[in-house]
């Protein structure tokens, strides 16, 4: 049976489903939803690209960035690294093999958890990762990330929690001046229709968004403020980096940043989510204003934000980027590689539209203030 199938009989056994449940079956169905089922949405080939497609010097500049965390925890004899998120494990692969060669105090001391929800997925990771596998470094796990839960790791093993693209991609709900989004279905077919809103949203709405005006949807991202609420309150020592295209609410005050749900589907962008679903990926933008405050709420310092272009020029400027150019032997691999560098540190690349959220928990604020990632930042959440 099709997935569009399978959402139409829940509607008509159980009513119309809010949008962040369609969303939830289009990308997680365990056998059919987007991620569920392979691990071919990445790269060239697939639906969209994420930074450690683009080259391995996101991961490499991100292992840098990861030891001087290390070293400004004191070099703990142990820390973990944990990934969420992590698709089919390049960025894990880059930044293991780069620390290996690099950075090898650092990499004698970590630990590597990787936290991916999709069986085809973790099935890859399982391939990409085989030689950190066979020694040990690493390790799949499937963290209880629903719920705010303390003292998971010990303080004298910090943390450093990873997320790239992982908030963006979990689902939401959907408030027009109406009220609340929900799918019914007609000759099936879905519609859409409306409902008031749950008091939990429109607190949401006041706390950290706008309200919809007419003809405006704004996504309410309850799930990531679940997530990050979790990850942040796991946390004793440690660090909180979270890369990913969104928004803060001054922003949406300014009058940008409403109806930011978008489909991918080979390299296209598209604003229809009832077509093709488990087709495609859906994808809303990240409210960052909220996301920092679900870390705060569990103890976290949370940095201005930063663009990813200030970010990774603020770690790889220190050298002149020697981490991207490192293999290349002839001069068409650097102009190669510098093409690649541009698209992922200039405005027109990803390195504007991406924003880099750090928090800390247990770290001395001088010594976070003085991350190489945080030296070109320029603006405030
Ligand atoms: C857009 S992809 C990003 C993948 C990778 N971080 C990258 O940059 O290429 C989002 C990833 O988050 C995973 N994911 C979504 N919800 C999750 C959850 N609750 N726990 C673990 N992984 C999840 C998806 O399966 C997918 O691999």
């Amino acid at each position: 049976m099709s997935l569009r199938q399978k959402i139409v009989d829940e509607i008509r056994e159980r009513g119309p489903i809010p949008f962040s449940r369609y969303m939830e079956l289009c990308l997680y169905h365990p056998e059919l939803g987007y991620y569920s089922r392979s691990a071919e949405q990445f790269g060239k080939h697939g639906d969209f690209y994420t930074a450690s497609d683009i080259h391995a010097v996101f991961g490499r500049l991100l292992a840098r960035q990861l030891d001087q965390m290390w070293r400004l925890m004191g070099c703990p004899e142990s820390i973990e690294i944990v990934e969420l998120g992590p698709g089919r494990g390049l960025f894990a692969q880059d930044v293991l093999d780069w620390s290996e060669k690099k950075f090898p105090a650092f990499f004698a001391a970590l630990g590597y958890s990787l936290v991916e929800r999709s069986p085809a997925l973790r099935e890859r990771l399982e391939h990409t990762l085989e030689r950190h596998f066979r020694r040990g470094k690493v390790s799949l796990t499937s963290l209880p990330l629903e719920a705010p839960q303390h003292g998971m790791f010990a303080p004298e093993r910090p943390v450093i929690i990873f997320a790239n693209e992982f908030f963006d991609a979990l689902p939401v709900e959907i408030l027009g001046p109406q009220g609340e989004l929900r799918i019914a279905e007609r000759e099936g077919r879905f519609v859409e229709t409306w409902v008031s809103a749950p008091a939990e949203q429109l607190s949401f709405l006041d706390r950290y968004s706008v309200n919809p005006q007419p003809g405006e949807r704004i996504e309410i991202p309850l799930m990531a403020q679940r997530q990050m609420a979790a990850a942040a309150a796991s946390i004793e020592r440690g660090f909180l980096v979270a890369i990913d295209y969104g928004y803060t609410r001054d922003q949406q005050l300014r009058g940008r940043y409403g109806g930011t749900l978008v489909t991918y589907r080979r390299h296209s962008v598209g604003t229809t989510p009832y077509e093709a679903p488990g087709e495609q990926d859906i994808t809303a933008h990240v409210n960052f204003t909220a996301l920092a405050a679900a870390a705060e709420q569990q103890g976290m310092q949370v940095q201005p934000l930063v663009t990813s272009a200030q970010f990774l020029m603020g770690i790889g400027g220190q050298n002149q980027f020697a981490d991207a150019f490192e293999d290349c032997r002839r001069p068409e691999e650097r102009a190669k590689v510098a093409l690649q560098l541009k698209h992922l540190v200039a405005p027109a690349g990803t390195g504007e539209t991406f924003q880099v959220l750090v928090a800390s928990k247990g770290v001395e604020p001088d010594k976070v203030a003085s991350l190489d990632g945080l030296r070109l930042r320029t603006g405030g959440l």
